[in-house]
C-alpha cells in the first residue's frame, strides 16, 4: 500500500476491508473449528463491540488517569477468581501473555543456582515454549501416555531438578481437549516446594459450565492444593472479542513477581502489569460487556450446548469407518486421526466443502490428526459437519495421500536456508507446487502439511520461520 496523497471516506474504507475480508474464513455460523468462538447469539457480540469501541482510544498505560480501566479490569477478574478458586489477577490480551507472566513471576519467585527450568508435559501448549525463549528458561520436556495424552505425576516429577523454578499441567490441553491430572502434579509440586501453573487457558471458562451441566470434571483451579497460578483466556469460551485472558496467582506476592516497574529514565513512571506498556481498554471492555450481556444463565447455556455438541461429534465420529478419536477427550475439544486416510488430504476435502477442520502435525509419537474445538455455536450444525467429516473422508481414500515429489523432504531436510533469500525461497516452494503468495481462497495445504510432518521439531520451526518470512514479503 502506499499512503493516499488525500484521505478516504470511511465507507470507501469499509468497502475496501470487506473486500480484503473476501477470502478470510468466517467469524461466524460454526463452521471454522478453531480459532474463532461463536455463542450464535449475535446480540452478545454486539454488545461487546460496542463495548470495545467505547473504550477503545482508553490507554491502560496509566490507571490513575483512566480509573474505568482499573474498575472494569477488578470486576473482570473477580468474576474469574470467583469461578476458579480465587487469587489476585492481571487481565492480559491473551493465553501466551497470561502465560509469559506466569513464567515470569515463577523464575523471579525462585532463584536458582543454575539456569532456571520448567517441566512441559509434550501437549502443553508452546506458549510455554515461548516464554522459556524469551526469559532463558530450560524446558524440560515430559512425555504423555502414548493411549491416554496425559502427563502423569511420576514423569514431571522425574522431571524436576533444583533449578525447577514451574511444573505445568494443562485442563486441558489443547491438541487432545484432555485434562492432566491436576491435583496429583500440583502436590508433588508443593512437596518439592516448587510453583505449579495450570494452564486453563481453553478450558478455564469452559470446564465449570461444563460440569455445572453434568460433565465429570475433575478439580483442576486455584482450589487444588498446590495450584500457585492459573491462566484462563476470555477470547476462548469467554466468548469475548480476542485479545483477553486472565493470569490468576494464588498468592499477591507472586502477582507482585509478575508486575515490572521502571524509574530508569528520564521521563513518566512506568507501571505495567502485562508485557505490553501502551494498549487499548477495547479487549477490557469487549469482555466486560461479553460477562454481563451473557451472565451465569448464558454460560451455563452455552455448556449445555458445547457438551451435548462434544458427545455428537465424538459417537458421530467413532462411526465413520476409518477414523477415531484420539484419546478420551475431557471437554469440548476433540481430535480424530486415521490409519486409513490421509488427515490433512480430509481437511483439505473439507475446506472445499466450506469447513475448516484443524490440521495437527504427529509429535512425539502422537499421530497426525484433525481437531475440532466444539463451541456454544456447534450444537444446530453438528450433523452437518460429521456429514462432512464422513464425505471428506471418503474423497481423501480415494485421492490417496498427499504426493510429495520424491526427494523433497530430503531437499529440505538439508536446505542452507541462511544461503537462500524469501524470494528464493518462495520460488522454490513454487517449484513443487506450492504457492506461498497467498492469493488462493482455497489454499492446498495437505502437501506443505505432509512435508512438514515429514520433518523433524527443529526444521519444522526453520521452515515455519521462512514461511511467515515470505509470505509478508
Ligand atoms: C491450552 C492453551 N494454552 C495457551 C494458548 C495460547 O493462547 P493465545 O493464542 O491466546 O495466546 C492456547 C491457545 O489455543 C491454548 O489452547
Amino acid at each position: 500500500m502506499s499512503l493516499p496523497d488525500k484521505g478516504r471516506s470511511t465507507s470507501e474504507l469499509l468497502a475496501e476491508i470487506a473486500r480484503l475480508r473476501q477470502d478470510d474464513l468466517p467469524v461466524r455460523g460454526g463452521k471454522v473449528t478453531a480459532y474463532v468462538y461463536d455463542t450464535g447469539r449475535p446480540e452478545v457480540h454486539e454488545a461487546a463491540a460496542g463495548a470495545y469501541f467505547e473504550m477503545l482510544e482508553v490507554n491502560t498505560l496509566d490507571p490513575t488517569a483512566f480509573p474505568s480501566v482499573v474498575e472494569m479490569e477488578k470486576q473482570v477478574v473477580g468474576a474469574v477468581a470467583d469461578l476458579l478458586g480465587g487469587g489476585s489477577g492481571i487481565f492480559t490480551s491473551g493465553g501466551t501473555e497470561s502465560i509469559m507472566l506466569a513464567v515470569k513471576a515463577a523464575r523471579d519467585a525462585r532463584p536458582t543456582a543454575g539456569r532456571p527450568r520448567m517441566a512441559v508435559p509434550v501437549t502443553a501448549h508452546p506458549a510455554f515454549h515461548k516464554a522459556a525463549h524469551y526469559l532463558g528458561v530450560v524446558v524440560d520436556a515430559v512425555a504423555v501416555d502414548p493411549v491416554t495424552y496425559r502427563a502423569s505425576a511420576e514423569d514431571v516429577e522425574a522431571a524436576v531438578t533444583d533449578d525447577t523454578v514451574l511444573v505445568v499441567a494443562s485442563a486441558p490441553s489443547y491438541p487432545q481437549g484432555v485434562i492432566d491430572p491436576v491435583a496429583e502434579i500440583a502436590a508433588l509440586a508443593a512437596a518439592r516446594g516448587v510453583p505449579c501453573h495450570v494452564d486453563a487457558c481453553v478450558g478455564g471458562w469452559l470446564l465449570p459450565w461444563l460440569r455445572e451441566a453434568g460433565a465429570d470434571v475433575p478439580p483442576f483451579d486455584l482450589s487444588v492444593p498446590g495450584v500457585t497460578s492459573l491462566s484462563c483466556d476470555l477470547h476462548k469460551f469467554g466468548y469475548a472479542p480476542k485479545g483477553a485472558s486472565v493470569v490468576l496467582f494464588a498468592d499477591p506476592a507472586m502477582r507482585r513477581r509478575a508486575y515490572f516497574a521502571s524509574a530508569s529514565w528520564p521521563g513518566y513512571t512506568v507501571i505495567n502489569a502485562t508485557v505490553q506498556s501502551s494498549k487499548s481498554a477495547g479487549p477490557l471492555g469487549g469482555a466486560w460487556a461479553t460477562f454481563q450481556a451473557l451472565g451465569r444463565e448464558g454460560y451455563l447455556e452455552l455448556g449445555r450446548n458445547t457438551l451435548a455438541a462434544a458427545r455428537a461429534l465424538r459417537e458421530g465420529i467413532a462411526k465413520i469407518p476409518g477414523l477415531r478419536v484420539l484419546g478420551d477427550p475431557d471437554s469440548a475439544l476433540v481430535a480424530f486421526g486415521s490409519d486409513e486416510v490421509d488427515v490433512f488430504v480430509l481437511s483439505d476435502e473439507a475446506r472445499r466443502r466450506g469447513w475448516f477442520l484443524q490440521p495437527q502435525l504427529s509429535y512425539a509419537g502422537i499421530p497426525a490428526n484433525i481437531h475440532v474445538t466444539v463451541t456454544g455455536v456447534t450444537l444446530h450444525g453438528v450433523e452437518a459437519m460429521l456429514a462432512v467429516i464422513a464425505e471428506a473422508a471418503d474423497a481423501a481414500r480415494e485421492r490417496g495421500p498427499a504426493r510429495l515429489p520424491e526427494g523433497l523432504v530430503e531437499l529440505i531436510a538439508d536446505l542452507d536456508l541462511d544461503a537462500l533469500d524469501d524470494a528464493a525461497f518462495g520460488e522454490l516452494a513454487a517449484s513443487v507446487g506450492v504457492d506461498l503468495t497467498g492469493g488462493s481462497g482455497q489454499p492446498e495445504m495437505a502437501v506443505v502439511n505432509a512435508v512438514l510432518d515429514a520433518l523433524p521439531g527443529d526444521r519444522r520451526e526453520a521452515i515455519l520461520i521462512r514461511f511467515l518470512s515470505v509470505i509478508y514479503s
